[in-house]
């Protein structure tokens, strides 16, 4: 029945649920890779929610933070649309069940991360805001009547018919390929970490709703900006890495090189709570010269009770945080670029839509301030679901259905291959020569794989961009003017 169309969501992290949730009563169908439906980059993140509610803070506050830390190459608009829907969002989830912490006086306890010039980041248990927020969207969409789930299913095509997409190819576990029809097809499928040698992501953040966008001739947007967390447990040789979070040195961590002499000083007026852009370089370079090291030893027995999930990964590699400090390495984090949208979600391609990392509305201009990520999902998610809740439900008959497919992925060598390519050209200090590089040898692996199209799609951005800005860093031409 034409009614039961559903709206199909591609992706099951904060973003994806916060559409599906908010499209309620209108059907949705939510597809995950993964069998588990905690296990998505959302569940990792650390850091928690900016929300403007501290003394003498505002949403304007947060948005000319938000704006400086872009690197003003943010769209204001969206910035403010952000800013300003942050405390209903955090109402919402707190709503749903989300336990944020709260001070002796049982109000919400307020953090400091890097670019924020006053305490205004909500968590929930601390590190594991990503978990908590997690347990109640999974929970809730579980109970949700209109909400059916189909995990462990890979999306690799798209139906197009007269030019608008009107569902999605799936393969099955079990293999079997299937076209499924929908009133609006919605990428949520995350971000690129998994093209780099080494990610704070979960190795499936590898781009694939993004190079399903590219198959569909969508318009993609910023792809040169990537953002690298400074502060990810140096584990050699391991592509998926912890990380640990900016709020340890909003806690009063400092990072020091292998003489205990502080890195960031001088380097910034906000020392190391400066942009995570200007930190993951300093440490990037502090890397050539010796290493880098995160001192939370201040923190005592604290750093259990406030850090928990940092607290047992350094333990689970032999590392206790309470006596010596911890090696740190930049690494992938977050993609500022992705396919481009406005305000409400919509992609260059009518029936298609993308929100949360994959899409680009140009909230997190050239460099993402911190714990911007989870509330760009609920907003800009809840503000999708509620648009196509209302959209009129398009009549199933008419033209021919053409389907547009994600070419076949590369073999694991050729995986490897390209992430220390694009960790090489790609990370936070680029070059010409080494971008050029790049390029040719990603056009000899473009043939065999989608991974290596969007990688190269993502190099001639870089190569395009000439000179430096925010997470973009060209070591061989002037930096843009302030
Ligand atoms: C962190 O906790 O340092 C990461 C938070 C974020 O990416 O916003």
């Amino acid at each position: 029945m034409k009614s039961e169309l559903p709206i199909l969501v591609v992706g099951g992290g904060i973003a994806g649920l916060s559409v599906a949730l908010a499209a309620a009563p209108a059907p949705v169908r939510l597809l995950t890779r993964a069998i588990n439906p905690r296990s998505t980059a959302s569940l990792l993140a650390q850091g928690g929610i900016a929300v403007a509610v501290g003394p003498g803070d505002t949403p304007q506050a947060h948005a000319d933070d938000t704006c400086i830390a872009g690197a003003f190459h943010n769209d204001r608009a969206m910035v403010e649309l952000l800013t300003s829907q942050a405390r209903e969002a955090v109402d919402w989830l707190h709503a749903l069940g989300v336990p944020f912490d709260t001070d002796e006086a049982g109000r919400w306890r307020l953090g400091r991360e890097g670019g924020h010039r006053c305490a205004r980041i909500v968590h929930a248990g601390g590190d594991a805001t990503g978990a908590r927020v997690m347990d109640a969207l999974v929970a809730t969409a579980r109970r949700a009547t209109h909400i059916q789930r189909l995990t462990g299913v890979e999306v690799d095509g798209l139906v197009v018919r007269d030019g608008v997409v009107c569902g999605v190819c799936l393969i099955h576990p079990d293999g079997r390929r299937e076209a499924m029809h929908g009133r609006a097809v919605v990428l949520a499928t995350g971000g690129i970490g998994g093209l780099f040698a080494q990610t704070s992501n979960p190795p499936d953040a590898d781009g694939s709703g993004l190079a399903l966008a590219q198959a569909a001739g969508a318009a993609l947007r910023d792809l040169e900006f990537v953002q690298f967390h400074p502060t990810a447990l140096a584990l050699p040789g391991q592509h998926s890495l912890p990380l640990l979070t900016e709020a340890l040195r909003g806690a009063g961590a400092r990072l020091c090189d292998a003489h205990g002499r502080p890195l960031m000083a001088g380097v910034h007026p906000l020392a190391d709570l400066a942009p995570r852009d200007i930190v993951a370089r300093r440490v990037w370079q502090a890397q050539r010269e010796g290493g880098a090291w995160l001192d939370a030893r201040h923190l005592g027995q604290d750093i259990s009770v406030h850090f928990p999930t940092v607290f047992a990964a350094c333990l689970a590699h032999g590392i206790d945080p309470r006596i010596r400090p911890i090696p740190v390495v930049p690494a992938a984090h977050f993609h500022m670029g992705g396919v481009q949208v406005d305000a409400d979600g919509r992609t260059s391609r009518p029936g298609l839509y993308a929100v949360g990392e994959v899409a680009c509305n140009g909230v997190h201009g050239a460099n993402r301030l911190a714990s911007n990520s989870l509330l760009e999902g609920v907003v800009f998610g809840r503000r999708l679901g509620a648009l196509l809740r209302q959209l009129p439900v398009p009549d199933g008959g008419g033209g021919r259905h053409r389907i547009v497919r994600r070419p076949p992925a590369l073999a694991p060598a050729g995986l490897m291959q390209l992430r220390m390519l694009m960790s090489h050209a790609m990370g936070p200090v680029r070059s010409e020569a080494s971008l050029t590089a790049a390029l040719e040898t990603c056009a000899a692996l473009a043939a065999r794989g989608w991974q290596a199209r969007l990688a190269q799609a993502m190099l001639a951005a870089a190569l395009q961009r000439r000179s430096s800005l925010g997470a973009h860093y060209r070591c061989d031409t002037v930096p843009a003017p302030a």
